[in-house]
């Protein structure tokens, strides 16, 4: 028989773009994850269900899929011995839901098969591979909140000293993520020229990171972070006291910063968020996950959620001729 391994995708309430600035972040862990099956093998071997294939792992990067089973085999599975590794993901990909962090997360337990590690080491060491073998400048957020996410419960993650705190949610609202099916060519490219504006503006207002700028200087991007960090706080604290309609409006603040201040959105997304702002029954909606396509997340009153899931995807379907994918996602223990 052979052992499963399982990790989750996520979806960030708040906090966006803030993790590589050290700032803080609010995302959720979510019923969505990727399944790493293992059988012993005489060499080390993927199959992915969704792509259908199978390949022999080189020793060099393809380009593709397999290149993070290489980068996380490389630093997990060195040493034993190989396996044909399974992946099936329910995360779509490409879509901001963390696709890559639960593929990573899923492999790197697959490859330790039951081995004992320290969960922030497991963090560390798989973000590691995300940053150096594959090459994507990101902060720690999704590899972290794949870990450490918890059932009914959204993960207030401080990215400078790496601790984090449970936040309760309240009851009666449902988290519904609207899939654009849009990924733009430069979402690569646009966030790591993102990461270097913000050590720029960090280094031209005098501050080791931009969790520290209190003031932006008319620094748009500075501006987002600085105000971005300030509503996840807010927004713990409205949850907290069980205030639904502050969390909205923090969550359609914070669309409206990453829309102007940051310009990580695009024409899917805010016809997206406008068409929530619009809907009587939802609280708030922003773009979630790095931008320039992915989805979308509503906080939606729950007697309201199928309601809402049909008048915006028959508006979406309208507006761009492409039907989106809509899930509605419970917030889920991390990975196991
Ligand atoms: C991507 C990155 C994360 C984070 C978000 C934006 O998902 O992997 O580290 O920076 O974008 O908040």
């Amino acid at each position: 028989m052979s052992h499963r391994f399982r990790a989750p995708g996520r979806v960030n309430l708040i906090g966006e773009h803030t993790d590589y600035n050290q700032g803080f972040v609010l995302p959720i862990a979510i019923d969505l994850a990727c399944t790493v099956s293992i059988e012993p093998a005489a060499e080390w071997t993927a199959t992915s269900l969704q792509f259908g294939e199978t390949h022999v792992l080189g020793s060099a990067k393809r380009g593709d899929w397999t290149d993070y089973v290489l980068g996380i085999v490389e630093e997990f599975g060195r040493g034993r011995a190989p396996l044909h590794l399974t992946v099936d993901s329910a995360v779509p990909l490409g879509s901001g839901l963390s696709s890559s962090a639960s593929l990573e997360v899923s492999l790197a337990l697959a490859c330790l098969e039951g081995q004992p590690i320290p969960p922030m080491e497991l963090v560390r060491r798989v973000h590691r591979v995300e940053t150096e073998f594959i090459g994507l400048p990101c902060g720690i957020m999704d590899q972290y909140i794949s870990v450490f996410g918890r059932a009914g419960r959204a993960v207030l993650i401080d990215c400078r000293t790496q601790r984090s705190h449970l936040v309760p949610l309240p009851a009666g609202v449902e988290y519904v993520v609207v899939n654009t099916m849009v990924k733009h060519a430069l979402a690569n490219s646009a966030y790591a020229t993102r990461v270097a504006e913000c050590a720029v503006d960090a280094q031209a207002l005098g501050v080791g990171s931009l969790r520290d700028a209190v003031i932006s200087g008319g620094r748009p991007r500075a501006r987002h972070i600085i105000s971005e960090n300030a509503r996840v706080l807010e927004f713990v604290a409205a949850c907290e006291r069980g205030d639904l309609k502050a969390m909205g409006q923090l969550m359609f603040a914070s669309h409206l910063s990453l829309r102007e201040d940051y310009e990580v959105s695009c024409p899917e997304l805010d016809f997206l968020v406008d068409q929530a702002s619009q809907f009587p029954g939802v609280y708030g909606a922003r773009m979630t996950g790095g931008g320039f396509g992915g989805c979308a997340i509503a906080l939606v009153d729950a007697g309201d959620a199928t309601a809402f899931e049909h008048t915006v995807t028959d508006a979406y379907q309208g507006r761009f001729g492409r039907t989106p994918a809509v899930y509605r996602v419970t917030p889920s223990d991390g990975a196991a």
